[in-house]
């Protein structure tokens, strides 16, 4: 599970996304960090977890609301999908990977370096 424990310098640098016990085996979380103009979605693959945006790539429909199954988010819309680990397209008429953020989880707090 995300396993290199970041120090406290590099705390710094992360931005907070959510409580881990807050993101669902298998699913995802739609998180929107105080000072960022952007949500992302946090998800947890068994037990490891990864955030890209949340917005689709194809027409600006949130992700978080669609549905994770087998390392894939499906949009809600379309029919488009993308690897949550990688935000590689899986499914037309996705084509523009999906932008993805490395992520630790420290003290059962999930953090990511959104740049
Ligand atoms: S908005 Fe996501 S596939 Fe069209």
């Amino acid at each position: 599970m995300n396993a290199v424990r970041p120090t406290s310098d590099d705390l710094q640098m992360l931005t907070r996304l959510c409580r881990a016990n807050e993101v669902p085996e298998q699913g995802v979380k739609q998180v929107a960090p105080p000072g960022k103009d952007a949500e992302y979605a946090v998800y947890r693959l068994d037990g490891e977890f990864f955030a890209t945006d949340d917005l689709c790539t194809h027409a600006m429909v949130s992700l978080s609301y669609g549905d994770v199954e087998d390392g894939i988010i499906h949009c809600p819309m379309h029919g488009g999908a993308f690897e949550i680990r990688t935000g590689k397209p899986a499914a037309l008429p996705c084509r523009i990977p999906l932008k993805t953020y490395k992520v630790v989880v420290v003290d059962g707090e999930v953090f990511a370096d959104l740049g």
